[in-house]
């Protein structure tokens, strides 16, 4: 069984930490993040990988290399220009080993998914389907793919991104093509397959199906979302071979955490980090070589490699880029995005003043 996995979009709903990683190659309880979506491909029987790169090609594969250390072989195709999401995968046909009837698995490269991928094959055969969509329903549609089906499974219409979506039943980024479909997109220039090629499928009166199943899922696109998956991988409230034992933090054996400073709500404290007396880490990602000055508190927030906090820093759902220096006692709430290098002088940013 092959897979296809697109990776090349840019990231940047997840700006700064994309500056320098692109979006699945972000640390997530302690790997890369599609090490886990890897890993799951891996155990639902996936032996071959093709992974559909643009930006920031060189970085997965000087990380996965052939792909033999997840029992995987993994093929990379780098678009100079990006071609959408249709166009990556047309890209690829080249090393693509199976036959023309036989199913491809094809993924988001940003989603975390418990669902069961074997069962959805099954329905595509089951079906003679020549595309099955993976299908969760969420409480606002609004930022995916809206994708209705009739009483026998069988996917009405396909509404990407839509203020007013037609159902909460959305498009989960896991797609089962038969083979033959992807020699059929047209090759060389950008293709969407939400906005293209699904409409089109659909309009031909092609066999779409949906594959309905809620597990835990997550598209990891913003910072809200990545921290919250991180967290769930660490603790283990959603399984991943990568993740070796589940708990309430993961601490690199090389990080220094004093006794007196508290790690947990699945934080994940990276190598070479330290994090100084009486501070919290809670819910948060703190990557490689960064400094956590002591009395400090980091709630839900992702620190880049390097950066420093100064003492009695306080961050609630922040995000601070690679090399930025905190002095002392800033606060920084909500959405707050401090860029790559940025020096920050003592308290020059409090977000609430009871004066
Ligand atoms: N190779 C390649 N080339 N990959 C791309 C390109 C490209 O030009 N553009 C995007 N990608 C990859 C991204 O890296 C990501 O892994 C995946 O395609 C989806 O792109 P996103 O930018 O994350 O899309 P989205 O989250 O807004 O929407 C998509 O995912 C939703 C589910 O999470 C759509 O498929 C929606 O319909 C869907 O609901
Ligand atoms: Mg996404």
């Amino acid at each position: 069984m092959e897979a296809i996995v697109l990776v090349g979009g840019q990231g940047t709903r997840l700006r700064p930490l994309t500056i320098s990683t692109p979006k699945p190659m972000l640390p997530a309880a302690g790997v890369p993040f599609l090490t886990h979506q890897l890993a799951r491909a891996r155990t639902a029987g996936i032996e071959h990988v093709v992974l559909a790169t643009s930006y920031r090609a060189e970085v997965f594969s000087e990380h996965f290399g052939d792909g033999s250390s997840l029992g995987l072989r993994i093929d990379y195709v780098t678009e100079t220009d990006p071609l959408g999401t249709g166009g990556g995968i047309r890209n690829v046909v080249d090393r693509l080993e199976s036959g023309p009837s036989d199913p491809i698995v094809v993924l988001n490269g940003d989603i975390l998914s418990g669902h069961d991928i074997p069962a959805q094959i099954a329905a595509h055969r089951a079906a003679g389907a020549v595309a099955t969509l993976h299908l969760v329903r969420v409480d606002d549609p609004s930022a995916f793919g809206s994708v209705p089906t009739d009483d026998r499974g069988r996917v009405t219409a396909f509404v990407e991104k839509s203020p007013e979506p037609v159902t909460n039943q959305v498009n989960a980024g896991c797609y089962v093509f038969d083979r033959a479909l992807i020699d059929t997109i047209p090759a060389g220039r950008v293709v969407s397959v939400e906005h293209e090629t699904f409409p089109a499928l659909l309009a031909a009166g092609a066999v779409v199906v949906g594959y309905v199943e809620d597990a835990y899922w997550l598209d990891v696109g913003t910072p809200a979302a990545y921290v919250r998956a991180s967290a769930d991988l660490v603790r283990g409230v959603v399984a991943s071979s990568a993740v070796e034992r589940p708990g309430d933090a993961w601490v690199s054996p090389s990080a220094r955490v004093v006794g007196a400073a508290r790690v947990s709500g699945g934080s994940a404290v990276g190598p070479d980090v330290a994090v100084e007396a009486g501070s919290t880490v809670d819910g948060s990602i703190v990557m490689d070589g960064a400094t956590v000055g002591s009395e400090v508190s980091v709630l839900r927030s992702v620190i880049g490699r390097g950066a420093e906090l100064g003492d009695g820093c306080r961050l609630v759902d922040a995000v601070v880029g690679d090399g930025a220096r905190l002095g002392a006692g800033n606060e920084l709430t909500s959405g707050a995005r401090v860029w790559p290098g940025v020096r920050l002088p003592d308290c020059a940013v409090r977000f609430s003043s009871d004066a």
